[in-house]
């Protein structure tokens, strides 16, 4: 898999932690920034990475800010974009397995970097259940497409 991954200054530091964890799986990944701890604005590295995951660039991504949250909620306003926020291994699995989140977003000042990789290395090993949960993510996209 491609994994594009996009962080501000908040979670600029768990940026190498999160590639070398994608690395170690055998992914690739694009960098889609920042590049130094300098402050700048999370949404607009979460929408270079929502539309590469939407426009197929890469498969899934990886999204890095201080909490996590706010990198998360603009990326959520892309239209397809699924992005769940996870600081522990079970909600990385259940992102993956219930919600086909096709990015997780997680916070340079909650989460450390032994920690992220554990979390990377679980969403991107968990498969997507369907079933029932397709059912659901269709509804959550009659909502998108309505609203
Ligand atoms: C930046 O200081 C901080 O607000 C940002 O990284 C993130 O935590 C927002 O949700």
């Amino acid at each position: 898999m491609r994994i594009g991954i996009g962080a501000d200054h908040g979670g600029f530091v768990l940026k190498e932690a999160v590639i070398k964890a994608i690395e170690s799986l055998g992914h690739e990944y694009k960098d889609y920034g920042t590049y130094s701890e300098e402050s700048c604005d999370y949404p607009d590295y979460a929408l270079k990475v929502a539309a590469a995951v939407k426009s197929g660039e890469v498969d899934r991504g990886i999204l890095l800010c201080g909490t996590g949250i706010g990198i998360c909620i603009a990326a959520n306003k892309v239209k397809g974009i699924r992005c769940g926020h996870v600081t522990d291994v079970f909600s990385a699995k259940a992102t993956a397995a219930h919600n086909d989140a096709n990015i997780i977003s997680m916070g340079g000042r909650i989460t450390s970097p032994e920690l992220a990789q554990e979390i990377v290395k679980a969403y991107l090993t968990t498969p997507f259940e369907s079933g029932r949960h397709q059912r659901r993510i269709d509804k959550i996209t009659a909502i998108e497409n309505n609203n």
